[in-house]
């Protein structure tokens, strides 16, 4: 069969100049069966080159799933996060939101509301997160009853300690509730607001994060390297996130280091601030905000132009708000309602997303009796990503 690849319906407030790549449907390749044939090779050069691609209809196993999420890394084995059955995944802030397939442990089934007898699970509560739950500043109960939301966290899927980040996550829309759209704001002071469909999940390009940065600050992203803490979920537990889900505030809240579960530096993942697209070649700006501990920044290389330049002798930014704050700075533009892809679920879509090469988050809050079922695989990749290439070094910095 040909393949298909078609634009994504963008919705009126994003900028088509920005998503002109971004984001395919394909049709005539079906994502359940076809993983092992050829044209698979085609799938995986689309997906890096698009960063998203939807499969509309299809019914999609959770064996089958792994299948296709294993293809785009066929070493990688465990969930992208590791069992959730040790101390330290009990005590992390994602656990609430992982129930697990038993006969198939590398897919979660998430959503909203309480399922029965589903997938080997007798009786599974799922909750949609909820942002009061985890940021600092929570929405009025009216305002939310008009429709009002946040985005919850901006993220990578990654353990970001000892394992190394997920390739590609395939999303499964099973049951998806009909309801109003959201209006998501940002709260941030600047009046942002994006209206989207209710329960979207939203996607921003790292690339565009990356593209769109004054070059002084290009000169330092390509020179800087980004550590994680120990266990960064349970170590930010008792933190509270930003209005805009872009990361956490600054109020010494943390899980002191030495209170975490047993953590060895060897295991400690820093990682360049950039990632480098195995198919195109470009940067993508790739940081999960909310575990960051520090950065490194390398000095100009030698004869780059030094005016203008941000840190041209390199620097360590040990302090955890400076740290944040910089990162904050580098990637709050990327995420202007303009540059976010808000999916519009339908049940019996299937969504794969270069892990790598976007970010995204969950938004919007569901009522109890709105019943959302999504299957969701990622798994530990079987490498760390690449950075910057020594060219792109000369190039930006
Ligand atoms: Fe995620």
């Amino acid at each position: 069969m040909s393949l298909q690849v078609l634009p994504l319906p963008l919705p009126p407030s994003a900028d088509p100049a920005k998503f002109a790549e971004f984001g395919r449907e394909i049709k005539g390749f079906k994502p359940s069966e076809d993983f092992n044939d050829p044209q698979y090779k085609e799938i995986e050069q689309l997906l890096y080159k698009h960063g998203a691609l939807l499969f509309r209809d299809t019914v999609v196993t959770p064996e089958a799933q792994y299948a296709l999420t294993k293809a785009f890394d066929p070493t990688s084995e465990s969930y992208g996060h590791g069992n959730n059955k040790t101390q330290a995944t009990k005590k992390s802030i994602l656990h609430p939101d992982l129930k697990t397939v038993p006969r198939t442990p590398q897919v979660q089934v998430i959503g909203n509301g309480t399922v029965y007898n589903y997938e080997g699970l007798a009786e599974a509560k799922l909750k949609h997160p909820h942002h009061a739950t985890f940021h600092k500043t929570k929405i009025s109960q009216e305002d939310e009853l008009n429709g009002a939301t946040r985005f919850y966290r901006w993220h990578i899927d990654a353990a970001l300690y000892d394992l190394s980040p997920p390739k590609v996550t395939t999303l499964y829309a099973v049951k998806v509730p009909a309801g109003q759209p959201q209006v998501c704001r940002y709260d941030d002071g600047t009046g942002d607001e994006l209206k989207v469909p209710l329960g979207t999940t939203a996607f921003t390009s790292g690339a565009t994060t990356f593209d769109i940065l004054p070059p002084e600050y290009k000169s330092l992203a390509v020179r800087a390297k980004v550590r994680y803490a120990p266990h960064p979920y349970v170590w930010m537990a008792p933190a509270h996130a930003l209005s805009t889900g872009l990361g956490i505030e600054s109020e010494g809240l943390e899980v002191p280091l030495n209170e975490l579960p047993a953590w060895e530096e060897s295991k400690v993942k820093t990682f360049p601030m950039l990632w480098k697209n195995p198919v195109t070649g470009a940067l993508h700006l790739q940081v999960h905000p909310c575990g960051i501990s520090s950065i490194h920044i390398d000095p100009l290389p030698a004869g780059a132009s030094r005016e203008g330049a941000l840190f041209p002798d390199g620097a360590d930014i040990t302090d955890l708000k400076e740290a944040r704050d910089l990162i904050y700075k580098m990637m709050r533009p990327g995420i202007a309602p303009q540059l976010v892809y808000p999916h519009d679920w339908k049940e019996g879509d299937l969504v794969l997303f270069h892990n790598r090469g976007l970010l995204h988050s969950v938004v919007g809050a569901f009522k109890p009796d709105q019943v959302r079922v999504f299957h969701q695989c990622n798994l530990a990749a079987s490498s760390d990503p690449e950075g910057p290439s020594v060219e792109d070094v000369k190039k930006w910095a």
